[in-house]
C-alpha cells in the first residue's frame, strides 16, 4: 500500500453508506471504543462547534473520515484515528468562554493537553497532528501523512457543518453510539 490514489480511493473514503460500512464502525470503535465511553468526552455533545453541529459530532466524523483514508494509505491508522477523535478536546464552548489568545490558535494545545490529561501521553506523531490541526491557519504544517490527513479532514467535515451536509454521517454516527453503548443524544 501506498499513499492515497486520490481517483480510485477517494470515492470509497467519501462513501458514507452504512450497509457498506460495519466493519469499519466496528474496527474504529475498538481503536477509540476507551475515548468514545468516557464521560469528558461525552461530555462534548453539549458543546457547539460550528452552527448547530456540536464538537463530538465533528470530532467523530473527522475522526471517522482520517480512520478510512488511513486504512487506504500506509499510514498508523490506530495512533491517527486516536489523535483525530482528539484533536478538538478542548472542552469549552468557545463561542461563550474566550482567551487572551484567538480560539483558532488557542484550541489545538488545550485538546493536547487534556488528551495527555485524561487519556496518558501522546506519541510524538499525535502530539503534532494535534497541535498542527489548523494549518494553514498557522505556520506549523504537519510534519507527517496522517497529520495531512487530519487537516485535510478537518477542513473538508468543518465545510460539512457549514452547508448542512453533515447529516450524511448521521447514520454512523448514530450507530457508533450503538456500539459504544450510550444514549443519542
Ligand atoms: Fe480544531
Ligand atoms: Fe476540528
Amino acid at each position: 500500500m501506498s499513499f492515497i490514489n486520490f481517483a480510485s480511493d477517494i470515492p470509497e473514503i467519501m462513501s458514507l453508506e452504512l450497509d457498506r460500512e460495519s466493519e469499519n464502525i466496528e474496527d474504529f470503535c475498538k481503536i477509540g471504543g476507551d475515548i468514545l465511553s468516557h464521560p469528558r468526552y461525552i461530555e462534548m455533545k453539549g458543546y457547539n462547534h460550528h452552527g448547530t453541529v456540536s464538537c463530538h459530532y465533528h470530532s467523530v466524523f473527522v475522526a471517522y473520515m482520517t480512520y478510512k483514508a488511513c486504512r487506504h494509505s500506509d499510514c498508523n491508522t490506530v495512533e491517527a484515528t486516536r489523535a483525530a477523535l482528539l484533536h478538538d478536546f478542548y472542552l469549552y464552548d468557545w463561542h461563550i468562554v474566550k482567551h487572551d489568545e484567538y480560539h483558532a490558535f488557542y484550541h489545538p494545545k488545550e485538546a493536547k493537553k487534556n488528551a495527555e490529561k485524561y487519556f496518558g501521553s501522546l506519541t510524538a506523531l499525535q502530539s503534532d497532528m494535534i497541535l498542527a490541526h489548523m494549518w494553514p491557519m498557522h505556520l506549523m504544517p504537519p510534519k507527517s501523512k496522517e497529520g495531512m490527513i487530519l487537516t485535510a479532514a478537518d477542513k473538508i467535515c468543518a465545510s460539512f457543518d457549514f452547508i448542512k451536509l453533515s447529516d450524511k454521517f448521521r447514520p454512523i454516527y448514530d450507530r457508533i453510539d450503538e456500539v459504544i453503548g450510550y444514549a443519542v443524544c
